[in-house]
């Protein structure tokens, strides 16, 4: 896996954040079948619970674009190590690819590899009847 242009796009959505409210910035950038990359960066709102993350933004547009073929994503936030991706979006990922690749960096390069499903042990699933 070849993640350079993955975290180059996520660092480089990442400047475009908009999180006036906790100047915590965030980037994600999501590798699908075809080859092309969805960004998305998290979208603040002053009623805070309107917020969105950058991956779930990074998701829905790649779903909405007709592509379902998750194949890596990489999520740039500060942090040592790499900020780990919040539930909400680790079960929006897990609908698609509960083993995705992912590489969480930082601005300093400091970067970290691990499976969707080392994060996400054991995500929600309905009952089998
Ligand atoms: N945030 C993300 O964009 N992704 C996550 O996985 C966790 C948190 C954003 C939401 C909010 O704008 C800021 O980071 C602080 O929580």
């Amino acid at each position: 896996m070849d993640w350079q242009p993955l975290a180059e796009a996520a660092l480089d959505a990442r400047r475009r954040s908009y999180s006036p409210y906790s100047r915590f910035a965030v980037g994600a950038a999501l590798l699908v079948g075809s080859g092309e990359i969805f960004t998305a960066s998290n979208v603040e709102n002053r009623s805070y619970g309107l917020t969105l993350c950058a991956e779930r933004i990074a998701a829905a547009s790649a779903v909405a674009g007709g592509h379902l073929d998750f194949v890596a994503i990489a999520v740039a936030a500060e942090g040592h190590p790499p900020a780990r991706p919040c539930g909400m979006c680790l079960d929006t990922l897990a609908e698609f690819a509960p083993d995705l690749p992912v590489l969480l960096i930082n601005t300093a390069g400091e970067h970290e590899e691990l499976r969707l499903s080392d994060l996400l042990t054991q995500p929600f699933r309905f009952p089998v009847q």
